[in-house]
């Protein structure tokens, strides 16, 4: 799925970015390569970033 169209950001990338250390949506872009562009993409980016950072052990039951 693409998160920012303006960059074609898709949701593995932004969660690659998080994995690597991103805690914010600037850092992802940063990490991508690209930069903002319109912004829409922001809280989208920032929930899957929250996904991201949920602790071990702490995960949502299936
Ligand atoms: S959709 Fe991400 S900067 Fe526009």
């Amino acid at each position: 799925m693409i998160v920012c169209v303006c960059n074609r950001l898709k949701e593995s990338s932004v969660r690659n970015a998080a994995r690597a250390g991103a805690t914010s949506a600037d850092e992802v872009y940063t990490h991508c390569g690209v930069e903002r562009n319109c912004g829409r993409c922001q809280d989208e980016i920032e929930l899957i970033l929250d996904e991201e950072q949920v602790p071990a052990g702490m995960e949502k039951a299936a």
